[in-house]
């Protein structure tokens, strides 16, 4: 067992880094002030390839793995938490799904746009009144003839201002406990009755698009049920988010270890008391449990990346690393605004945004609570 990174990810990490440090930095902090992502980022990262990293080149991705995955996500989320999310969910909770469990010609009409960027795509699972309690999802789809059609409300879709494919999941038998009778649908943006409202004020990630969407009598053919076979929706969910939760778990690394490095420039250049703060012991104390919770969450995330990668179970590990990670990001954060003091409090200084940004990261995709629930349910209490 080696815990150091194989050279050809250092290569990556330092392409993602600069990537992230050139183009994402200057802008974060513009975005989040005007609630909005940056569409000319969005193309330069779709470009480069940021949207595909997992996927198989035949499929117009990178061929590359979770792992690599991973490294963009911490590295992007250092700059900008709301760049995190936006390739988070577009590829770990969309694509992936496709990519997992999507019949071969479903993998070429819509795995292949979203794996070489030219489309972007998200996740619309969680309800007004179905968030950690999927199994009470209302949305429904119909078979009429060779059409299914959809109505519901879903709500919190991230990506949804600028997706241009919805995964979306209902119920096609509602006799059934949800886990049995939810299906996943491909749904393409421009079908008509697909109403995206506007984004929803939030308190962080405020430049990722998130908003509720309305599914009104939505028609689409029955070839687009994702796997072709009804009843699979729930687990093809699960599967996902066990998924989504390494790329969250890195996310909330990136704020954390972005955080971290803001405080340690600003305590060696902040002069009270006669000395730099980063003189101080209680300073260097805190500097370093911050550097060690943030490598300890690092290395679980690692963990689960690496398992997923491996073909190994992984959703237990994917909820440790969520679970620790989300909690460091906060502390970290937290502690990195308590040493700016009052610069840290403004807003011309990112370690506030960043505090913002972290608290998501113990809500979405899971909250801690899920996660302690996947966790001790793997534990053989009974
Ligand atoms: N993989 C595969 N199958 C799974 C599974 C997994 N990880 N977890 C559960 N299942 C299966 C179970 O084995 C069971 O199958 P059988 O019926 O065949 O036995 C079935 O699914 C039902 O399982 P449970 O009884 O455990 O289901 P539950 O209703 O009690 O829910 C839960 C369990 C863990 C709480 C689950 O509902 C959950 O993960 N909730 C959180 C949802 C979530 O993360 N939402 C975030 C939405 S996305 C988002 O945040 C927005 C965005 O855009 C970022």
């Amino acid at each position: 067992m080696d815990f150091t990174l194989p050279q050809e990810y250092l290569d990556l990490q330092d392409l993602y880094r600069k990537f992230a440090e050139e183009k994402v930095k200057p802008l974060a902090r513009e975005m989040d002030e005007n609630e909005k992502y940056d569409m000319g980022l969005l193309q330069e990262m779709k470009d480069c390839g940021f949207f595909g990293i997992p996927f198989d080149e035949k499929y117009g991705g990178a061929g590359s793995d979770v792992l690599s995955y991973v490294l963009c996500m911490e590295e992007m989320s250092k700059a900008d938490a709301s760049t995190g999310v936006t390739i988070s969910v577009h590829t770990s909770l969309c694509a992936s799904s496709i990519d997992q469990f999507g019949t071969e010609e479903q993998k070429e009409k819509w795995l292949r746009p979203l794996a070489n960027g030219t489309k972007i795509g998200c996740f619309s699972l969680t309800e007004p009144g179905a968030g950690s309690d999927v199994s009470s999802a209302r949305t429904t789809a119909v078979k009429e003839g060779d059409e299914y059609v959809i109505n519901g409300e879903k709500i919190f879709t991230t990506n949804s201002g600028f997706a241009d494919t919805f995964l979306v999941f209902a119920l096609t038998d509602k006799s059934v406990p949800a886990s049995k009778g939810m299906s996943a649908f491909l749904v393409d943006r421009n079908t008509p009755g697909l109403t995206v409202t506007p984004d929803i004020p939030r308190m962080g990630i405020r430049a990722a698009s998130n908003a509720a969407v309305v599914y009104e009598n939505v028609r689409v053919p029955a070839e687009n049920l994702l796997g072709g076979v009804e009843g699979k929706g729930f687990k093809i969910a699960m599967k996902a988010l066990d998924g989504g939760r390494i790329g969250i778990a890195a996310q909330a690394v990136g704020i954390a270890q972005g955080a971290l490095n803001e405080a340690v420039r600003y305590v060696k250049e902040r002069v009270q008391f006669g000395r730099p703060i980063a003189a101080f012991q209680n300073t260097q104390f805190k500097l370093a449990e911050m550097q060690t919770m943030i490598d300890a969450a690092r290395l679980l995330t690692y963990r689960a990346a690496v398992a997923k990668d491996n073909g190994q179970p992984y959703n237990v590990y994917a909820a440790m690393a969520k679970l620790t990670a989300s909690d460091v990001a906060n502390q970290v954060t937290r502690g990195c605004v308590q040493l700016l003091g009052g610069y840290g409090f403004a807003r011309e200084y990112s370690v506030e945004r960043m505090m913002r940004d972290a608290k998501i990261t113990e809500i979405y995709e899971g909250t801690s609570e899920v996660m302690k629930m996947v966790i001790s349910g793997s534990m053989n209490l009974k």
